[in-house]
């Protein structure tokens, strides 16, 4: 089941935030996106009554984007970011979008093939869009 986060999931998407990046989110992030960002909307994958993975999309007049995206570790390669990404889909063809953007390090390849079997390309590169001095690609669904 897909659903929108809530506070009580607060514990578990921060577990899954902090063993997915090494720059992670903070309790208080989340906390701001559901209270103080009104265009943010968080859904989790349940199973069996556990948040599992969960993202983060941001519709923001015509403009979307997947803020945040990550799937605990015991349930990658099963299928639930390519869920939640056809989930979002769905939700940015229900409100007229014109633009589907995001940003990823360039280091990360796996978030990169998948961001690409959804129809995302490369179009640009963000020079140390992150705190480390990484850079970003933005990609945008074509
Ligand atoms: C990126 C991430 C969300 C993918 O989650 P997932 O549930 O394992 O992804 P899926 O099982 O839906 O796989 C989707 C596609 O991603 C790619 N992919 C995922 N893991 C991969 C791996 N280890 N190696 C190569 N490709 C991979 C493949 O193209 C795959 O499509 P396929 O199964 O048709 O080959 C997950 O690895 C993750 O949480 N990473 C840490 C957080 C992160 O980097 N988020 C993105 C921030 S921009």
């Amino acid at each position: 089941m897909i659903r929108k986060m809530s506070q009580n999931d607060l514990d578990a998407v921060n577990a899954i935030e902090m063993q997915a990046f090494q720059d992670p989110w903070s309790k208080q992030d989340f906390i701001n996106e559901l209270e103080s960002n009104p265009y943010s909307c968080i859904y989790v994958k349940e199973i069996n009554g556990e948040a599992v993975a969960y993202v983060d999309l941001w519709i923001a007049y015509e403009n979307a984007e997947i803020a945040n995206i990550a799937v605990k570790k015991e349930f990658l390669h099963q299928g639930i970011a390519s869920e939640l990404m056809q989930f979002c889909l769905q939700k940015i063809q229900q409100s007229k979008c014109e633009n589907f953007t995001l940003e990823v390090r360039v280091s990360n390849t796996n978030a990169i093939k998948l961001y690409e079997k959804f129809g995302f390309q490369t179009v640009s590169k963000r020079k140390k869009y992150y705190a480390d001095g990484e850079d970003a690609y933005l990609m945008v669904q074509l």
